[in-house]
């Protein structure tokens, strides 16, 4: 809590007992003002009045009644439904789904008898109509409000009462009394708190939803994350029709859950057999490898996609998607020292198909694999195969979690030879890197060399280099 003479920074909501120009907390300049001190709790003549402290097991058990949103996916992350007086907030970069998955959620809520609002700061209320009509039924009934003044909307609030309500978005709304533009983080942060408090007074669960910058940060409103009880990222890439839903947050639930959507005509639809088409559509041609990923709690099937080709530039090209560009710098730097792979001179691209992420170590042997296939020009060996683990600095296969899941997923996809780390109970477990690359990719005399490889002989570059391009 914000005390006499703190001072709090505007950006990222560190506190300070005195001012600073610097914000020790993000390192921006001149964020930092101070807080009036916050109202205490005081009785009608003025006194204090003390709070009850009790021992833990003497306070109430919170029963949570959670408000089912219809949709599978959505409720699971959550941890398994909207929390009434709960605030959730959902970033997504622009164009994402983020309007079409509330509405639904809203439509399906309505539909259920529940009381609902969708508070439109962006859009008309003829435009969010008209992407209604094209949802399932229900999102035609949600009153919809298309306000952008924060007093008007906290009083339709308190009037209307709804069990759930949708701020679309919260750099919309602004309150007169600030002097900041919306979307400031002034007002962001007003819009927020205020919402907040009426979401416990009358136990409306709100969602937020807020855009997100270039970077993928919530623009402006970090200080939000901290504020509300759940923070929800909406992902994918726009020209694909694959979206993802991450917990980041979430007081109520596990932060480890992911919900797989794809866009359609008709909104979102949820998909349930993701393994199945991700490894149906699996190309398994050279640079293709399926790797069993965990998603939260979830086993997932995805194909991890390498490409190493000649460069022309000074510092070659490292494009990554659906991955982190810190893990392939060290799968690189790895498969270099480890597995004699140099791709120092080549553009490498690595894609996991279909625009999921996978942010786990587990996914270090299917990129390994992918970039030495890739950089070898051929296919993983023998009959369909699914890989996981982590890789060492040392080169040696590591560990990772819920091996059981990833190989029953994969049996069930008819990947049964799963190359995995020792101690994983798979038919096929190795200890290092290099004997990963023995068995996935043994090396015959009909195996042609790598663009890579042969670049690292000072003698055949030149001209070969130049013929390949030329080809
Ligand atoms: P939208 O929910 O408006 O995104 P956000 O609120 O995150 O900015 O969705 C935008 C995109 O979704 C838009 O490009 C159109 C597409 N879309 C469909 O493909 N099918 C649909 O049924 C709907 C409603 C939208
Ligand atoms: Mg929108």
């Amino acid at each position: 809590m914000a005390r006499n003479n703190a001072h709090t920074c505007t950006s990222c909501g560190a506190q300070s007992a005195q001012w600073l120009g610097q914000c020790p907390g993000c390192g921006q300049w001149n964020t930092l003002e101070q807080q009036a001190a916050p109202a205490s709790r005081r009785t009608a003549r003025g006194e204090r009045q003390p709070r009850a402290v009790v021992p833990l097991r003497e306070v109430r058990e919170l029963s949570l009644q959670r408000l089912s949103t219809g949709i599978g996916e959505l409720d699971r992350v959550l941890g398994g439904g909207l929390v009434p007086g709960s605030l959730v907030l959902l970033g997504g970069s622009p164009g994402i789904g983020k309007s079409t998955l509330t509405n639904m959620a809203l439509g399906h809520l309505q539909r259920s008898g529940r009381r609902t609002l969708y508070v439109s700061g962006e859009e008309s209320a003829e435009q969010v109509r008209l992407r209604a009509e094209r949802l399932p039924p229900g999102a035609l009934d949600v009153p919809v409000l298309a306000e952008t003044d924060l007093e008007a909307v906290l009083s339709a609030l308190a009037e209307l009462r709804p069990d759930a309500c949708v701020i679309d978005s919260v750099q919309t709304l602004s309150a007169e009394s600030l002097a900041g533009a919306p979307g400031s983080v002034g007002q962001v942060r007003e819009v927020a708190g205020r919402l907040m408090e009426l979401a416990k007074r009358s136990a409306t669960a709100i969602v937020l939803v807020g855009h997100v910058t270039k970077d993928g940060a919530l623009a402006g409103p970090r200080v939000l994350e901290h504020l509300v009880d759940c923070v929800l990222q909406f992902e994918g890439e726009r020209e694909r029709p694959y979206r993802e839903l991450r917990a980041l947050k979430n007081r109520f639930g596990s932060t480890n859950e992911a919900g797989l959507f794809e866009m359609r005509q008709g909104g979102l639809v949820e998909v349930l057999d993701a393994s199945a088409r991700f490894v149906a559509e699996a190309t398994r041609a050279p640079g293709s490898v399926v790797l069993a990923a965990m998603e939260g709690s979830r086993p997932l099937l995805v194909e991890v996609q390498a490409l190493v080709a000649p460069s022309e530039l000074e510092q070659p090209r490292r494009v990554v998607s659906g991955l982190d560009r810190n893990r392939l710098a060290l799968v690189l730097a790895i498969l270099a020292r480890h597995g004699r792979i140099g791709t120092g001179a080549a553009d490498v691209f690595v894609n996991v198909v279909g625009g999921v992420r996978t942010d786990e170590p587990g996914c270090d042997l299917a990129v390994a694999l992918a970039l030495a296939s890739a950089s070898r020009g051929v296919a993983l060996a023998g009959a369909p195969r699914a890989c996981f683990g982590e890789l060492g600095l040392t080169g040696e296969l590591r560990w990772v979690g819920h091996p059981e899941r990833r190989l029953a997923e994969a049996a069930k996809h008819g990947c049964a030879d799963v190359l995995a780390p020792p101690g994983s109970g798979a038919p096929c477990e190795v200890a290092t890197l290099k004997d990963a690359l023995a068995v996935a990719l043994p090396r015959s005399e009909a195996s042609p060399q790598s663009p890579s490889e042969r670049r690292a002989t000072p003698l055949a570059a030149g001209p070969r280099i130049a013929a390949e391009a030329a080809a």
